[in-house]
């Protein structure tokens, strides 16, 4: 445990509503680097609108967004990005007529001098950082559209490295795989946090995030219900956050009456003096 780490992102006391729907109220979670974590709860539960704060979909009513330590205007998808926050929503907005290499660079194309597309400098790029990602993968010439759920999920994070994520947002990444796929996710996460990249997994499924993520932040109704090391719960703990809303006994006496904050929900009594995760 070091003291010198700070969070990729935190968000504090986040507002939120629609109409008379508070959709987020009052939630704080944190980020650090080379840390996977879970966001769960159930539909309705505020995950993807907590996460279109950050991603610049949606700006807060109330709340502060820091990243790498200062305080950052996140206002819309641009913004995200030059903080180096990229999302990859479920349906993962790839052009499906299009191959792996035009959709990693759409919108941003390598031109030569002239202005002209240099698409061999593409499909070179493209291999590179696909090949790293997923040594399997070959359809390039492809439209993404004849590739597996886990392919396709290749090429959209592929394509978030390729604009410098350094945290990225993952909603709902299993919900249409199967379970070779979902694995093949898996290894692709293990990988990036390797390299240091900070991931939010939001799901409303625990069996999908709980192996990959080092802690979880839990809501239910707009609310921070807590948050957790994965290795201090069990499913069941986490289920009961997830339904009942409450802390598990066992990690309330642990953490006192600040139980549903998320520095002391992660604490054990002799890391008194840093909040970071293990690394
Ligand atoms: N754009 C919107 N307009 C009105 N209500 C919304 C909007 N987005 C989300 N909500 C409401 O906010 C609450 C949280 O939704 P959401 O963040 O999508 O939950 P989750 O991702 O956890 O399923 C729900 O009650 C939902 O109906
Ligand atoms: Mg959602």
């Amino acid at each position: 445990m070091t003291t010198d780490i700070r969070p990729l992102v935190e968000m504090r006391d986040i507002h939120i509503s629609f109409g008379g729907v508070k959709a987020v109220d009052g939630v704080s979670i944190d980020l650090y680097p080379g840390e996977v974590v879970g966001v769960l709860g159930h539909n309705g539960a505020g995950k993807s609108t907590l996460i279109k704060i950050l991603s610049g979909a949606y700006v807060a009513d109330s709340g502060t967004v820091i990243v790498d330590g200062k305080e950052a205007r996140i206002e819309n998808a641009r913004d995200a990005r030059d903080h180096n926050i990229e999302t990859i929503y479920q349906n993962l907005a790839l052009a499906d007529n299009l191959d792996a290499a035009q959709n990693l660079f759409l919108g941003r194309e390598i031109t030569d001098r002239f202005g002209f597309l240099n698409d061999a400098a593409m499909e070179h790029k493209a291999r590179e950082v696909l090949h790293r990602l997923n040594p399997n993968f070959q359809k390039f010439a492809s439209p993404v559209s004849a590739l597996s759920g886990g392919q396709r999920q290749s090429v959209a994070i592929a394509r978030a490295l390729l604009f410098e994520a350094r945290v990225l947002i993952m909603d709902e990444p299993c919900a249409a795989l199967g379970v070779h796929e979902t694995r093949m996710v898996g290894d692709l996460i293990a990988q990036l946090k390797q390299d240091g990249l900070g991931i939010l997994l939001i799901s409303h499924d625990l069996h999908d995030v709980f192996d990959l993520s080092d802690r979880l932040h839990v809501m239910k109704n707009g609310k921070l219900v807590g948050s957790v090391r994965t290795e201090d719960v069990t499913h069941d703990d986490v289920l009961g956050m997830i339904i009942l809303g409450k802390m598990p006994q066992h990690l309330l006496h642990l953490a006192g009456p600040g139980a549903t904050n998320i520095h002391g929900a992660t604490l054990r009594p002799q890391d008194t003096e840093t909040t970071g995760p293990t690394l």
